[in-house]
């Protein structure tokens, strides 16, 4: 008797346990629905990944509404990770994913296999793009990111960052669209021998192949010790010959050059003070003095021009430059190269808005003005003050005539070319111009007698 009614007591007390972890449970969920329900009272989802109070991970196709609570969405899908954030949440996102991903076929990228990545409303809003890379460009583990507008595709060399299978990047402002995609090199152009003089610092000119291939990266290296290689600097040392490989490992490419050293000086060159006068020519609407196209105040393009992005003279120029930089550790990029007359013109506005007329006109052209729609000029690294000084500069200045540039408004020639220094602005003239130009000390105008005023 005793022990049955222990028994039945043991059973009550775990029947009661059995009630409360029932109750406690249910007061739990009750209270987590309760915080869940500000977040997602409106949102409709197919899937929810992860979630705080203030970030939302979701796996979906279509979100119809956003609480305000709510300040950062991902949203992922088919690899995709896209970050939208800010006012925007606020409202409708009505988006569907799949028409991200296609694979370009069109102008230079004929056949090229790539992602297209579409902005539009939605993405215009997204600050990041991270995006899962298909095999064929995670395999290289490296990728160019082109940003499009107006049918110019531009190296993008934003914020890419590039983890395990992931690439993200931040998107801007300045392109519509952007397409991703890793050109293999497939050979390196040089001639195959090359006569000098013990002393000379050789100018090695090659051509990539494809000129827009991705890791254009190089190394030099000499069959003996008749060459000193340092970084994109070499000196023959000896008279004798040599052989130098010019090697990119990341595509197993390589070309041989097989060079003869003399012992003779080579008589220096004499450059004699030009006096010449120059006369500026009008071809069809475009002005020239010599070969070399003139855009400043005085001389404009006319709207219509496009040359449909920087000119392959002008990008085989900039990679040969980029190579030899590389070597010496500065890396060097195409911030902003082409830009039509109306994104000119937006940009400039933008600035008289900021800064009134006055001030924009030192630092920004006018549309039809800038050398920015001639293909022929660009902006590297960073297009700010703050780059001045910085050894990127600094390299870019004492280097860049070598492959054919020229810094192209230099510090205290304001009065010439009617702008203040740009550190970061160099313009293609071709090798022997931007010898001439560059030793002279002067900017274009001052070395041609030309002005630079609007009318
Ligand atoms: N910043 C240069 C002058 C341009 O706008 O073309
Ligand atoms: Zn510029």
């Amino acid at each position: 008797m005793k022990r049955r009614r222990k028994r039945l007591r043991v059973d009550r007390i775990l029947y009661c346990l059995g009630i409360l972890i029932v109750l406690v449970y249910l007061i739990i969920l009750g209270i987590s629905a309760i915080i869940n329900y500000n977040i997602f009272k409106s949102v409709k989802t197919d899937n929810i990944l992860k979630t705080n109070r203030t970030k939302l991970k979701v796996w979906t196709k279509t979100i119809n509404y956003i609480n305000e609570n709510v300040d950062e969405i991902i949203l992922r899908h088919d690899g995709y990770d896209i970050k939208l954030n800010g006012n925007y949440i606020k409202n409708h996102i009505n988006l569907d994913l799949n028409k991200y991903t296609t694979k370009l076929n069109k102008g230079s990228f004929k056949n090229q296999k790539g992602l297209y990545i579409k902005k539009n409303e939605i993405l215009d809003e997204a600050i990041n793009i991270k995006l899962k890379m298909p095999y064929y460009l995670r395999k290289n583990n490296e990728v160019d990111i082109y940003g499009i507008k107006d049918d110019s595709y531009t190296l993008y060399k934003g914020k890419v960052k590039i983890k395990d299978k992931y690439i993200s990047f931040d998107t801007s402002d300045e392109y519509d669209d952007y397409f991703i995609t890793y050109i293999p090199l497939t050979s390196i152009n040089t001639k195959t021998t090359l006569t000098c003089y013990v002393g000379d610092e050789l100018d090695i000119n090659f051509k990539f192949i494809p000129s827009n291939a991705t890791n254009k990266s190089i190394t030099y290296k000499a069959s003996n010790d008749l060459l000193e290689i340092n970084g994109s600097k070499i000196i023959a040392k000896k008279k004798g010959t040599v052989v130098l490989t010019i090697k990119n490992t990341k595509n197993n490419i390589s070309t041989d050059i097989k060079i003869t050293i003399k012992k003779k000086e080579k008589p220096k060159e004499v450059i004699k003070e030009d006096e010449k006068t120059y006369e500026v020519v009008n071809r069809d609407g475009i002005y020239y003095v010599e070969d070399i196209m003139i855009v400043n105040k005085t001389y404009s393009l006319p709207a219509e021009y496009n040359p449909g992005g920087l000119s392959d003279e002008f990008m085989d120029a900039f990679y040969q430059m980029q190579s030899a930089a590389e070597l010496d550790g500065i890396e060097l990029w195409v911030q902003s190269g082409y830009r039509s007359y109306y994104t000119q013109e937006i940009i400039y506005n933008n600035y008289v808005s900021m800064d009134g007329v006055e001030s924009a006109d030192t630092y920004s052209a006018r549309p039809g003005y800038s050398e920015h729609q001639s293909g022929l000029a660009a902006d590297i690294n960073n297009p700010d003050e703050s780059f001045n000084g910085t050894a990127a500069a600094e390299w870019l200045k004492n280097n860049c005539y070598k492959y054919g540039f020229i810094i192209r408004f230099p510090e205290g020639k304001e009065a010439y070319t009617g702008y203040i220094y740009e550190s970061w602005h160099v313009r293609y003239v071709g090798k022997e111009w931007a010898r001439k130009i560059t030793e002279s000390g002067k900017s274009l105008e001052e070395y041609f007698g030309i002005t630079s005023v609007y009318q």
